[in-house]
């Protein structure tokens, strides 16, 4: 166990972006229950993701991590739940294909529920209330009232992460992951689009290539390999007394681990050196990831490096760049020299959202795919030059037809944007945006290879 670390050391820290609840009583309550809970997830399975994470480090894998801004608790239907399944396993065969390196799913699913935020309240029609803060927090409607903190939604953030993860667990372990279904996996309104055609000709492709593989007498059905998907759960670690309420002793080792997500990050805004997250995170097990914003310089890097991941084990630390497309270029490659000088072993993510953010003149929040596709082609060019590792991509995405995100091959414009505009924080790529995203990212990665 890491020197000084305790479950709650963490309190003796400022912890940045907690709710504040009226009653701290029932906070206490709730956190004892929650405390009561089976673990959603095995230490076993963050144990093989942070071996799967150590080849990413190593570039013999890709890292695909995925899903909501923020999940909705009124969200939570078999049918969107399996689209979102659908999306991640669509771009991790396009990624497999075109990198023919195998591809680590990781989703922002299954408690993906807390949101940090800029400003602690809002003002909407004239009312001035308390920012939405996730529905593990408050309500996403707006009155003063719904936008109190409940601490017992963190209850209900707990049971629907379990109902999402148990209907996760059966789509990918009870056949629906099944690389025969790579057809059936197409939506009607992907298929219609261009890139639903370059869909088909690859999944036609690995059909043939699996009807070979039948033709010299292997039964496909036989390898989990290519018949189920292990699909990982990942959430921001913002509630630290939800997270630590989830926190258990693995019996095999007497490690910590959170047993609420295979993997949890710290977010940009929370990852003071001296502050009470990075007080929690350096004591659990779990592969975990740090957002890189613009405003990290390298000595904190290092330092928070140093305190996150003293033992330089690989697949630990998953750095998630977030400087935007017009920043990129001046920003990553001093963090990356850094790192390699002091021989850190991490994982480079690019996450191409959350630098690229505008309000569009309809007054939606909004990020056009060509921006978003301008960070990836410049952060695989800026790592391909330091001789360094893009070990993966960080999407907010779904698997519904919105209008979040503008451009892609449909073109989406600002007049389309209220057509369906679903999220309740930030903009998500729709289904054939996140498609084409893969194939783009696919074709960088073939490049790469020569
Ligand atoms: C997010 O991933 O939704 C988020 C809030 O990101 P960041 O911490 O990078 O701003
Ligand atoms: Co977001």
């Amino acid at each position: 166990m890491q020197k000084d670390w305790h479950l709650d050391s963490w309190r003796d820290f400022a912890a940045a972006q907690q709710p504040e609840y009226p009653d701290p009583k029932e906070v206490e309550a709730v956190l004892a229950e929650l405390r009561q809970q089976p673990p959603l997830v095995f230490a076993g399975e963050c144990r093989k993701l942070k071996a799967k994470l150590a080849r990413v480090a190593a570039g013999e894998a890709f890292l695909l991590q995925g899903g909501d801004c923020a999940e909705q608790f009124s969200q939570n239907h078999a049918k969107i739940i399996r689209e979102k399944l659908r999306i991640l396993l669509q771009m991790a065969v396009v990624l497999t294909y075109g990198s023919l390196k195998p591809v680590v799913k990781v989703g922002r699913i299954a408690g993906q529920y807390a949101k940090p935020r800029s400003s602690p309240t809002e003002r909407i029609g004239g009312v001035e209330m308390a920012s939405y803060k996730g529905d593990s927090v408050n309500s996403f409607e707006p009155t003063p009232q719904e936008r109190m903190p409940d601490p017992n939604r963190l209850l209900r953030a707990y049971h629907q992460s379990a109902s999402t993860l148990n209907l996760l667990r059966a789509f990918t372990h009870g056949g629906y992951a099944d690389l025969n279904m790579v057809n059936a996996w197409n939506l009607q309104f992907v298929k219609n689009s261009p890139l639903g055609l370059d869909y088909e000709d690859l999944a036609t492709e690995i059909h043939r290539t699996l009807k070979f593989i039948e033709a010299c007498g292997i039964d496909s059905r036989r390898f989990p390999q290519l018949n189920q998907v292990d699909l990982y759960t990942s959430h921001e670690g913002l509630l630290l007394g939800y997270e630590s309420a989830l926190t258990r002793c693995d019996s095999l080792t007497g490690d910590w681990y959170n047993v609420g997500a295979h993997m949890v990050w710290i977010g940009d805004r929370t990852r003071q050196l001296d502050g009470a997250h990075v007080e929690y995170f350096r004591g659990i097990n779990n592969p975990i990831g740090l957002k890189v914003g613009p405003t990290t310089d390298g000595p904190t890097l290092v330092e928070l490096i140093k305190v996150l991941n003293p033992e330089n084990e690989a697949g630990r630390l998953v750095l998630i760049t977030r400087f935007g497309a017009a920043k990129i270029e001046e920003l990553l490659p001093p963090l990356i020299r850094v790192v390699k000088d002091n021989g850190f072993q991490v994982v480079w993510c690019c996450d191409p959202m959350h630098g690229n953010t505008y309000k569009a003149d309809t007054g939606h929040k909004t990020r056009h795919f060509s921006d978003i596709l301008q960070e990836l082609t410049l952060f695989f060019a800026i790592h391909r030059q330091e001789g360094t590792v893009p070990g993966g991509v960080h999407f907010e995405l779904t698997g519904a037809n919105v209008t979040e995100c503008l451009g892609g091959a449909a073109d989406l414009k600002e007049e389309h944007l209220a057509e369906s505009y679903e999220t309740a924080c930030d903009p998500r790529l729709n289904a054939a945006q996140s498609l084409e995203m893969a194939f783009k990212i696919a074709h960088m990665l073939r490049q790469d290879e020569s």
